[in-house]
């Protein structure tokens, strides 16, 4: 039995992987701690009693009182971390805070496990990164691996980038029984509705403008969130220490066509007046913005028999029954922060 404790479990892929462990792992104990900032949505975890094997706790991963005090107090055996500041958009117009909490949020909780596990306990900490650490490739370029020279181009992609080196030194320097992951742009239920998938979803729903940033020809690799719980399930439980591996869909689409596959799929589910593609409209590019991602997982496929379950069609049609199904979900979300984020973001739409 493991006593692991989840960052970032009220967010999108961490709130995802809390229904995941306690689904497949119902004996281990899970401390969910989260800040709730404005992307964490308690919400996101309906279902999930707190009782002897769930405990949620609000707290920051910067804290550098709590989170000692958390592992001692919980006997934390396992770390599987999550909490970041995760939005290009926001780290471009405020980069202090992806500073904050993914390079200072990071050390504190790999002083803690330091600071608390003994050598060779069984003990493991699951940093969860992303493919964006590798920067951006042409289209002809091969598809990253484990061993692509890290190059990030956003401040977000930076601070995950400084993040998965300290925890990579953590192994090297101290030994701590640490694993990474790099996976690719997730999709799926409960991801917050700033992203691009729920974005032109609920948008195209309400007849509104479908925001694409330049040309829409930005290509990324494209996973349903329950194949990447599985995945760090498979690395958590069979991995050597001081491992990276590349979690990724095989699934490279340009933003322009996965707009225009939610909009085919949105006139057959809720058939409107005219093709909500004719919505689609294309807004000034992001500053910087990386033309291609693609993930090389075939360490994990061949190593850990690790594949998606979902392809894009079924994973998509799976995604949009549930924001359909769950539009009491995503009308809560979208007020405050982020109608806010919105006007900011896309002023020349006026939405
Ligand atoms: N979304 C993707 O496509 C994707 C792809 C690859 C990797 N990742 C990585 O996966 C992780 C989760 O991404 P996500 O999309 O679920 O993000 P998210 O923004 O939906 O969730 C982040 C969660 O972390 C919490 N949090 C933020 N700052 C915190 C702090 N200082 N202390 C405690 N909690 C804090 C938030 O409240 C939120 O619940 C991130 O580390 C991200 O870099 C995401």
């Amino acid at each position: 039995m493991k006593t692991i404790l989840i960052t970032g479990g009220a967010g999108f892929i961490g709130s995802n992987f809390v229904h995941h462990w306690r689904k497949h792992h119902p004996e281990d104990r899970i401390i969910n701690l989260d800040a709730l900032t404005y992307a964490g949505n308690p919400e996101n975890l309906t279902g999930i009693e707190e009782g002897a094997n769930y405990r949620f706790v609000h707290g920051d991963i910067c804290d550098n009182e709590l989170i000692p005090k958390l592992f001692e107090e919980e006997k934390i055996d396992t770390v599987v971390h999550f909490a970041a500041e995760s939005h290009v958009d926001r780290s471009i117009s405020g980069p202090e805070a992806f500073i904050k909490t993914n390079v200072h949020g990071t050390f504190n909780l790999l002083e803690a496990a330091r600071n608390t596990w003994a050598n060779d306990s069984g003990c493991r900490f699951l940093h969860v990164s992303t493919d964006e650490v590798y920067g951006s490739l042409e289209a002809d370029d091969p598809a990253f691996t484990e061993t692509t020279p890290f190059a990030p181009n956003s401040p977000y992609s930076a601070s995950k980038a400084a993040s998965d080196h300290l925890v990579r030194a953590y192994f090297h320097t101290y030994g701590l029984p640490v694993l990474t992951t790099n996976c690719s742009n997730n999709y799926g239920p409960y991801q917050f509705p700033e992203k691009l998938i729920p974005l032109v979803f609920i948008n195209a729903l309400e007849g509104k403008p479908l925001p694409v940033y330049g040309d829409g020809k930005q290509i990324r690799d494209w996973l349903h969130v329950a194949d990447h719980c599985r995945g760090i399930d498979a690395v958590l439980q069979n991995s050597h220490p001081g491992e990276t591996w590349n979690i990724g869909g095989c699934n490279e689409w340009t933003n322009i066509d996965i707009v225009r596959l939610i909009c085919r799929h949105l006139d057959e589910l809720r058939p409107a007046d005219r093709p909500r593609e004719e919505l689609i409209t294309h807004v000034t590019d992001r500053p910087g913005h990386d033309r291609r991602y693609a993930i090389d997982a075939g360490k994990i496929m061949r190593e850990l028999g690790w594949k998606p379950e979902y392809t894009f069609e079924t994973g998509i049609q799976q995604t949009l029954a549930w924001y359909l199904e769950n539009q009491t979900w995503w009308e809560r979300v979208r007020d405050g922060e982020y109608r806010k984020f919105i006007r900011q973001q896309y002023e020349e739409l006026a939405i």
